[in-house]
């Protein structure tokens, strides 16, 4: 499925969320309009066990509500607002479940389904995010990529088709990701934090076969270098910059 990708990839980071409310329908279709290769997406468990898109463990930052995102029913969090604190224009947008997100740009564009059951490392999450790409016929358009080793080893074993991304954190803490002790993990893309990325990495992944794709890039400097990297591709808040940037650039030389 990476095969259908192009390179460098523009990822919308939670939707174009350098203009919307990030995580809602409202991010995903403004990063479509964008033209966003792809989008990006948090999703985790309600306490009834429903799939929702939704970046915090918490609700204060981005909601009405607060507390924990896993203490809640999915009724519960629809009664919330996931716009206002973003802009009043945007007043009135719910948090997604992921069907939602399925059903309303899924034959649109390409999605990185980020598996964030981070305090429960063994909950169903991936079970439930399989069934639901196998309900809407998704498997050519979505992938998978998380912290969380055990979930996309789970993942793997129920889509072994759906390629996946190993995040791997910044500095020390993300050091096992990126060494022989993350290459135990099925991934066919390294998602390396921005401050991480060097040429050698990139080197070193595209000579076994993996992708690379760098969170976050959002200033101009930063998504030139990745660029001139010959990065796989980035993952931003803003979309639209990043493409003006990219359309702005000399074609790569022909290689004959
Ligand atoms: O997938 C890239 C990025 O989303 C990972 O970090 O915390 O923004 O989900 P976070
Ligand atoms: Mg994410």
């Amino acid at each position: 499925m990476f095969e259908k990708l192009p390179t460098p990839t523009i990822f919308a980071h939670r939707g174009s969320s350098a203009h919307a409310p990030e995580n809602t329908l409202a991010a995903f279709e403004l990063a479509i309009r964008q033209n966003a290769d792809a989008i990006e997406l948090d999703a985790k468990l309600t306490a009834d066990g429903e799939v929702v898109v939704f970046h915090d463990p918490t609700l204060d930052r981005t909601t009405d509500g607060s507390g924990w995102v896993s203490d809640h029913t999915l009724a519960e969090l629809k009664e919330l607002d996931a716009g206002c604190s973003f802009d009043v224009n945007f007043c009135g947008e719910r948090i997604p479940t992921l069907a939602e997100v399925f059903e309303h740009v899924g034959q649109d564009t390409f999605i990185n389904i980020e598996l964030t059951n981070y305090r429960a490392l063994r909950n169903t999450l991936p079970e439930k995010v399989a069934s639901l790409i196998k309900y809407h016929h998704l498997q050519d358009r979505v992938f998978f990529s998380s912290f969380n080793p055990i979930a996309l080893m789970r993942a793997f074993k129920m889509l072994p088709q759906i390629p996946s991304g190993l995040l791997a954190l910044s500095g020390f803490a993300g050091a096992w990701a990126r060494s022989a002790l993350g290459r135990r993990v099925p991934y066919r893309a390294l998602h390396p934090a921005l401050s991480d990325v060097t040429p050698r990495l990139i080197h070193q992944q595209h000579q076994r076969g993996n992708r690379v794709h760098v969170y976050t890039v959002n200033h101009p400097d930063d998504i030139n270098r990745m660029f001139d990297w010959q990065i796989d591709g980035i993952f931003t808040d803003d979309p639209l910059l990043a493409r003006r940037i990219l359309d702005g650039r000399p074609a790569p030389e022909a290689v004959v």
